[in-house]
């Protein structure tokens, strides 16, 4: 089943342009997302929502987080992420026209199931899921449901559910978006970047060797800092679980702008710093963050795209195709998927099933 692949985190990895290609297959049409993908009655329901709570954990926790920059930014409606595990044991406050939405790829967590009981007790408008198993528990708990067509996922490290589950994500933010009324350019421009995927991802995979190189320089590191902005945070923070869930390396995430406020303290050349960064409105206030490190004796990794590039003083720069704002979280993902994955390798450790961990938490 392997084929040419050394491990199932691999063959995955490479899945991904398929995988993300299914997941769109027939939900865009002229241009448009299909709103009665998310169900019947969907229209009524995207209009009356005021406001989303997302409820996950680990991976799709992270991209639950990616997701509520894009449902504040596009569609100006209020969105929280929590992690499953805190949510049920606190009294959270819903407010009327609250849809709950819960993103798993197991369909069987055992917190997330908790709380999507817990939920069907609480006022909310609606209950809808991002699942990547049709006949699992979650999926037949939710009223609303979007499948994500990822295909078996057998390595413990998520990688293709992500990703995948962000574009499902994006067809919902950007379908909400439409129905508060964002506007003709920018709601076509998103469907756009998420036509494209596919070929982005399919590019970016070209950077294997060049990855596996670079992963040469972590092998003997202990500690790694990854940093990002805006949507690239959550990015960060899933780049930073896979390289400790599969290497054993202590990875922390930081909003780069927290830097200041405490992590820069650990900075020095022992201390690798990943930054992944698109060129947006945060480009600038992210190039600081990295002169101070770098003004420590920080040893800096980038990952941006080509407009970023100049004149950024890193130890080494990879340069991602520019992709536009919503797929940009996405592209960025892959590199770090890549990196994590050639420093377990090299380390010798169990990629597909490291130690401690089940690819399904279904005790709590
Ligand atoms: O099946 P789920 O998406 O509900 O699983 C949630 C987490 O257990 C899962 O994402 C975990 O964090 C992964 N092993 C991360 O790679």
């Amino acid at each position: 089943e392997l084929g040419e692949y050394a491990h199932y985190m691999l063959k995955e990895i490479h899945e991904q342009p398929v995988a993300v290609a299914d997941t769109l297959e027939g939900r865009i049409a002229g241009g448009k997302i299909l709103t009665q993908i998310f169900g019947v009655d969907a229209e009524r329901l995207l209009a009356d929502t005021q406001a989303v709570h997302i409820i996950a954990c680990g991976t799709s926790y992270h991209a639950g987080l990616v997701a509520r920059y894009w449902i504040e930014q596009l569609a100006g409606v209020p969105c929280t992420a929590e992690i499953a595990s805190e949510y049920r044991y606190r009294d959270p406050v819903v407010r009327e026209g609250t849809l709950f939405l819960t993103i798993s790829q197991s369909g069987e967590t055992a917190d997330t199931l908790a709380a999507l009981k817990l939920a069907k007790e609480r006022p909310y408008l609606a209950r809808m899921a991002v699942c990547n198993v049709p006949e699992s528990s979650i999926v037949r708990e939710s009223a609303l449901v979007l499948m994500t067509r990822a295909g078996p996922e057998i390595g413990v490290a998520s990688t293709k559910a992500f990703t995948t589950q962000l574009v499902a994500l994006a067809l919902f933010s950007l379908a909400l978006a439409r129905a508060k009324g964002l506007d003709d350019e920018r709601y076509s421009d998103g469907v756009r970047q998420l036509e494209r995927l596919p070929g982005h991802i399919a590019e970016v995979l070209k950077l294997d060797e060049e990855i596996k190189e670079l992963a040469e320089q972590f092998i003997g590191k202990h500690h790694a800092l990854f940093l990002g902005r805006g949507t690239h945070w959550p990015v960060a923070m899933e780049g930073a679980l896979k390289l400790k869930e599969i290497s054993y390396i202590h990875a922390e995430a930081y909003a780069a702008g927290e830097l200041k406020h405490g992590p820069l303290a650990l900075v020095d050349e022992d201390m690798p710093v990943i930054a992944v960064a698109p060129n947006d409105r945060l480009i600038d206030k992210l190039k600081s963050n990295l002169e101070e490190v770098r003004a420590r004796g920080g040893v800096l990794y980038a990952f941006v795209d080509e407009t970023v590039a100049h004149g950024l003083d890193a130890a080494r720069v990879v340069i991602l195709p520019a992709s536009g704002e919503i797929a940009a979280p996405i592209i960025s993902t892959i590199p770090l998927q890549l990196l994590s994955y050639h420093v377990a390798v090299q380390r010798g450790t169990d990629v597909d099933q490291p130690r401690n961990l089940a690819k399904s938490v279904t005790v709590e």
